[in-house]
């Protein structure tokens, strides 16, 4: 008898433990969500792979744009080391797949039915040779302007819809002795507002001429030299204290009412929602004056790299799985401040600035002015864009002029590429 109950319940105990194993698995997510509205997103995430236990082991790497992120996975992967589920923007993504470090997602995504409802523009990063290798959990854009509104309304300015008229804008507010400009002086920062910018003086045509073609002469055009000339009309309007400012305390000197306008991403919204301010009250969201109609995008996708074990797998695909339900899309983008990344998600739950959001993303990919964000990796691979970064945040910080500027962003992307 006591052998018997002895196998039954090893057998038992070998079942619970295989169970749990493959139920419990843990991921490890490596992410650069550290500010309180990303945090708060993030929590959205782990409640729900929570409830499907799947646990979760955080690996955060501060740093928008994610290049430190980055610079940890390569240490990471060299390591032999790979985390499970990677937050990874644009042609980074694709690079990984090049050197056949990701897992193949397809069995989920045929389950799922991916292939119908992620815009083409997203499969463009998601799907390798056919083959689904991340899960996009977002579309933000980078072409848009936080603004005070009691700031604004205290001054009696009007939303400004031309650069002219933003300029005029910034001049009064900061005349009136607050910051026009909320800004942190980080190179990708920099770069953020150097996409709508871009937009804002040559359209979408000059944009992809110059920074998806990389064609030498709009590199090199006066159009070129205009947008570099903006960058500094911008320079004028910031702080003493903008050097090496993160870009959620930026977003908290509108918030506070200490500066008017932020040149940023979406992200930016879940600062403000963070704080309790509502759209079209406290804040108002309008893209760049001089590029409205144009959205220039990044996707947030969770890259999965290749696991050996089963059971990592397993939740890897349920990580996926969970990432991609229409009502985790709402549920989460709501709080990020992005879009969902399938067409089929209504936008019953989103505020005024996520249902124009989402309007203008759907407006564009069928007009045809939906770009890759230069700043965010979707316009080019890392080593343009590092480039890229260089020059804009060197002229910002009045290393050289804008005609020098237009010369050595020429030279720096020719030497990338
Ligand atoms: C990411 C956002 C993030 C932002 C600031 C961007 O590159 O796409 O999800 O909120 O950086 O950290």
């Amino acid at each position: 008898m006591r052998g018997y109950f002895g196998k039954k319940t090893a057998i038992v105990a070998a079942l619970l433990a295989s169970t749990s194993m493959a139920m419990a698995e843990d991921v490890e997510v490596l992410h650069w969500w550290t500010s309180g509205g990303e945090a708060a997103a993030l929590n959205v995430l782990k409640d729900d792979l929570a409830a499907k236990t799947i646990g979760w082991v955080d690996m955060p790497v501060a740093g928008g744009g994610g290049e430190a992120a980055m610079t940890t996975l390569r240490a990471r992967v060299t390591a032999g080391d790979a985390p499970t589920a990677v937050q990874m923007l644009g042609f980074d993504i694709l690079d990984w797949a090049a050197e056949g470090k990701l897992a193949n997602l397809n069995t989920v995504a045929t389950e799922e039915g991916w292939d119908a409802v992620v815009p083409a523009a997203l499969q463009a990063f998601a799907k390798v040779d056919g083959n689904w290798v991340s899960a996009p959990v977002n579309v933000h854009s980078t072409n848009w302007v936080w603004a005070n509104k009691s700031v604004l309304d205290g001054l009696g300015i009007a939303q400004p819809t031309t650069w002219e008229e933003f300029v005029a804008a910034m001049q009064a507010v900061k005349d009136s002795g607050k910051t026009a400009l909320a800004h942190g002086g980080q190179a990708w920062q920099e770069a953020t507002m150097f996409d709508g910018v871009v937009l804002s003086v040559g359209g979408v045509e000059f944009y992809k001429k110059a920074f998806i073609d990389l064609d030498p002469a709009a590199l090199g055009s006066e159009q070129m030299t205009e947008a570099f000339n903006r960058m500094a009309t911008l320079r004028g309007f910031v702080d003493d204290n903008f050097s090496g400012r993160d870009w959620n305390l930026a977003s908290a000197m509108v918030i506070n009412n200490e500066a008017a306008f932020q040149i940023m991403g979406d992200w930016a919204k879940g600062e403000f929602l963070k704080a309790g301010k509502v759209p079209g009250t406290d804040f108002l969201c309008f893209r760049v004056p001089g590029s409205q109609g144009m959205v220039a995008f990044n996707s947030d996708q969770f890259a999965m790299f290749a696991q050996a074990e089963a059971g990592a797998q397993t939740a890897q695909g349920e990580m996926a799985r969970a990432i991609m339900a229409p009502s985790f899309q709402s549920a989460f983008n709501v709080v990020k401040g992005s879009v969902p990344a399938r067409t089929d998600v209504p936008n019953d739950a989103f505020d005024d600035c996520g249902k124009k959001g989402m309007a203008e993303l759907a407006e564009a990919a069928s007009a045809g002015t939906l770009v890759g964000s230069i700043a965010h990796g979707h316009a080019n691979k890392a080593a343009v864009k590092n480039a890229i970064y260089d020059v804009v945040t060197a002229h910002f910080n009045g290393e050289y002029d804008a005609a020098t500027a237009t010369t050595n962003l020429v030279s720096a992307i020719e030497a990338a590429q």
